[in-house]
């Protein structure tokens, strides 16, 4: 029983194949790469920093209180249109597929579907491995006749799927308007790359945040009990680790906001005085009000996000939304090539 459940638990990373090959100047903690993507973006003249940085432990835990808010509807949202919807859902995808979570987090909203969607392969994917283990962990032993397979590694720039994932009817599943945090530009480059890993028979169940009023968008990003601010200062204390920075927390702000043109939300750290910061091979001097952008959260309308899908070789079958409105979940198909 305990060797079954351990050995259908697969946590794929790609960091583990590379050790071998270690190049020899390497930071403590963080790889090469990681080093390297991090100190460009913090010289950058607009200084900015990955939203994936944003997710360690920590800022996992803190993410999944964000979902708890009272100003953080999205989660909630999004859950009732599952909740009120997911039959129907079930009956436009059928059972048995190999659903691919992206971005899985705690596995929560995928487990909520399982009833339903009775998946024959779960598969989830995060860049925050430990957490994305003990998570799937406890899911397996809740869902035995599931086969799981858990990815650890950052989809961000696109990925292959190992060939431990069911070729036939694969479902990329990506709740929570994660996509949003992709320019529209990106986001159908990353749909076209889930389009080519799908299949002729592959589809995608997708939750998409819309437009709203700006009030609605700004208390959902910079909340009362200021966890949004704990969540978003937590990046610092993640590059300390990854790169050997210095940064000290308490001489950064938060500052969070809808910008209408660009129909994204804009997450910033904001240095509160005049600091220079050091890391592994770098320095910079901020300004005091000097910002470094670390997140934007893209906000589409029902047409504008299809029309996306569509640009991107999908088309969709289904939308179900709330009955406000504001915030959708679309079924698409891959279109016949
Ligand atoms: C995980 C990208 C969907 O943009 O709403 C929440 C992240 N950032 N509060 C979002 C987030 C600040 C979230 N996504």
């Amino acid at each position: 029983m305990q060797m079954s459940r351990s050995s259908a638990i697969h946590v794929v990373s790609p960091e583990s194949s590379r050790t071998l090959s270690r190049p020899l100047r390497q930071p403590a903690h963080g790889s090469a790469s990681v080093l390297a993507e991090i100190s460009a973006g913090l010289l950058a003249k607009a200084a900015h920093s990955s939203p994936k940085f944003l997710y360690d432990s920590l800022g996992s835990k803190l993410f999944e209180a964000i979902c708890e808010l009272p100003e953080y509807y999205p989660t909630r949202t999004e859950a009732a249109i599952f909740a009120r919807h997911g039959a129907d859902m079930a009956a436009a995808i059928g059972t048995g597929s190999a659903m691919i979570d992206l971005g899985a987090g705690n596995c929560a909203k995928a487990a909520s579907l399982f009833p339903l969607l009775q998946p024959a392969q779960y598969v989830p994917v995060d860049i925050s491995r430990d957490f994305l283990t003990e998570a799937v962990g406890r899911l397996q032993q809740r869902f035995p006749h599931i086969e799981m397979t858990a990815l650890g590694l950052d989809f961000s720039n696109g990925f292959d799927l190992p060939a431990s994932v069911r070729a036939a009817r694969r479902l990329f599943f990506y709740p929570g308007s994660s996509i949003g945090n992709f320019s529209p530009e990106q986001a159908t480059a990353f749909l076209r790359g889930l389009r080519a890993n799908a299949g002729v028979d592959g589809g995608l169940l997708i939750g998409v945040d819309l437009i709203k009023d700006s009030t609605t968008l700004d208390a959902a990003y910079d909340d009362a009990l200021g966890v949004t601010g704990a969540f978003n200062l937590n990046l610092l204390r993640h590059l300390n680790h990854l790169i050997g920075a210095d940064f000290d927390v308490s001489q950064w702000q938060h500052r969070a906001f809808f910008n209408e043109q660009a129909s994204r939300i804009e997450m910033y750290l904001e240095a509160r005085s005049g600091l220079t910061v050091r890391w592994d091979g770098g320095e910079r001097y901020f300004a005091r009000g000097e910002r470094i952008h670390t997140e934007d959260s893209y906000k589409y309308t029902q047409a504008s996000f299809t029309g996306l899908l569509e640009q991107a070789g999908f088309a969709t079958t289904r939308v179900w939304t709330d009955d406000a409105g504001w915030f959708a979940v679309i079924h698409a198909k891959a279109i016949r090539d």
